[in-house]
């Protein structure tokens, strides 16, 4: 039986296990997938685990999505330019590292038919996905990304990456076709306190557990489109599951269940 994890501190709130369970399943897979929890000094040993054929494959979590960078023989251009890996396989003999947050965010904005194509984008927060959701905007072709984060450096720090973007202060509103909250206020019910002031915008929301935040539920009142998370986190989890099976599982109203 092959064995997938993910991993990350803390881990428990993670819905990729039933996700991929029920992948396994429905596809007659003889494979299990399990969380666990690591600190930092266990992350060499168990991505070598991988190399001894132990387990077939693991997704990373936030803090290590940058940590196991270089415990990896070789990643993707997505990792080269998110500094960011959540899907690890191995090929051969070598230990590959990839980054489907990228592509899932994309294609979780095309099922949910929203088009970012010359529009102006406000992301809020500089943690450790944004970088995946500015590569993801950019091979859209948006016209403008303005990133804010209540620490202004760690914004700063994602613009040497991606220069063209524009760091404006926290609070600071900027005129914009969607905003995107990247933050984790939201997760507990609390509220960014920030003054929109907009209707007809896009309000995105990578959180989808609440599945209405703060933020989605007020600019919904104030007559704006809403979206959650909820498809970014289906189509990563989807990608990576099509590079260890080798086969796109389906997403379907069985599938949307399980949220
Ligand atoms: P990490 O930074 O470890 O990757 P994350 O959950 O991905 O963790 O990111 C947390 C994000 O939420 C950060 O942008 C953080 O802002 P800071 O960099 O200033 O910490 C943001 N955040 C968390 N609590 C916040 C709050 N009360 N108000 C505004 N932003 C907050």
């Amino acid at each position: 039986m092959k064995k997938f994890f993910v991993i990350g501190n803390p881990i428990k709130h993670s819905l990729s296990p039933e996700l991929h369970n029920f992948w396994l399943k429905k596809n007659k897979i003889d494979a299990i997938y399990e969380k666990i929890k690591l600190e930092d000094n266990e992350l060499e040993d168990f991505i070598n685990k991988l190399r001894n054929d132990e387990i077939h494959g693991i997704n990373v979590t936030v803090p290590f999505k940058n940590k196991v960078i270089k415990y990896l023989d070789k990643y993707s251009l997505e990792v080269e330019e998110t500094d960011s890996v959540n899907t690890i396989y191995k090929n051969g003999d070598e230990i590959i590292g990839h980054n489907t947050d990228v592509a899932g965010f994309e294609l979780g904005l095309r099922h949910s038919k929203i088009n970012t194509l010359h529009k102006t984008i406000f992301i809020l927060g500089a943690g450790g996905v944004v970088p995946s959701i500015i590569y993801s905007l950019i091979g859209m072709g948006c016209k403008k990304i303005f990133l804010t984060n209540r620490t202004i450096a760690k914004a700063e720090n994602i613009k040497k990456k991606f220069k063209d973007i524009e760091v404006i202060k926290w609070g600071e509103i900027p005129d914009f076709d969607i905003v995107i909250n990247a933050t984790s206020v939201g997760l507990k019910g609390d509220s960014l306190g920030l003054d929109f002031q907009v209707k007809d915008k896009i309000f995105y929301d990578v959180i989808y557990n609440p599945k209405e935040t703060q933020f989605l539920k007020k600019a919904k009142e104030s007559g704006n489109k809403i979206e959650n998370g909820k498809f970014m986190f289906i189509y990563q989890a989807n990608q990576s599951f099509s590079i260890w099976n080798n086969t796109i599982p389906k997403i379907d109203e069985e599938v949307l269940k399980i949220f």
